[in-house]
């Protein structure tokens, strides 16, 4: 007489390889789901909360009584060039190369990169004038 042990061990295999296509059917679906336009969801995701934050710093340290900036509310002053399409020039304050690194050395102490610029030192830390950075590239 044999006593078979393939039944129970048939099934549980069988069970946990269900499991398993369902986890990567699963995973699947949300993947394809998770492919949008402009690249992968979370650099988009992080690019948008730099460029919101960069915004909001640019309305609180209050760039705009000098400046015009597209969809920025508050002042619109002309002390300073507007901000439209600053995000498409090659150079920015004249001869500064148009690098996020650049600008954002730039938007927080102009005058140490162009010691003649009318425009002033800003109230900004590395992290702030970085998202203003970038806010500044979206707008083009
Ligand atoms: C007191 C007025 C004043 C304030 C405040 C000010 N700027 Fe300026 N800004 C200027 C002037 C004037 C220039 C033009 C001089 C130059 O390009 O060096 C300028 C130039 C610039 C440029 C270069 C534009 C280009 O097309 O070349 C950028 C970018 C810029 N400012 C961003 C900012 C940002 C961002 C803030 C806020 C963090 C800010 N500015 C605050 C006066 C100001």
């Amino acid at each position: 007489m044999v006593v078979s042990p393939s039944r129970p061990v048939a099934t549980d295999r069988r069970s946990m390889m269900c499991r398993g296509l369902l986890a990567v059917g699963t995973a699947a679906v949300l993947t394809g789901c998770d492919r949008l336009p402009g690249g992968r969801p979370e650099a988009r995701d992080v690019a948008e909360a730099a460029a919101m934050r960069g915004k909001v710093a640019v309305v609180r340290v209050g760039c705009g009584v000098c400046h015009v900036i597209p969809n920025v509310p508050g002042p619109r002053g002309t002390v300073g060039p507007s901000l439209a399409g600053v995000g498409n020039r090659a150079f920015v304050a004249g001869t500064l190369p148009n690098r996020p690194d650049v600008l954002a050395a730039f938007v927080r102490d102009a005058p140490a990169l162009v010691p003649r610029t009318a425009m002033p030192p800003m109230p900004l830390d590395a992290e702030a004038a970085r998202d203003v950075a970038f806010f500044l590239s979206t707008l083009r």
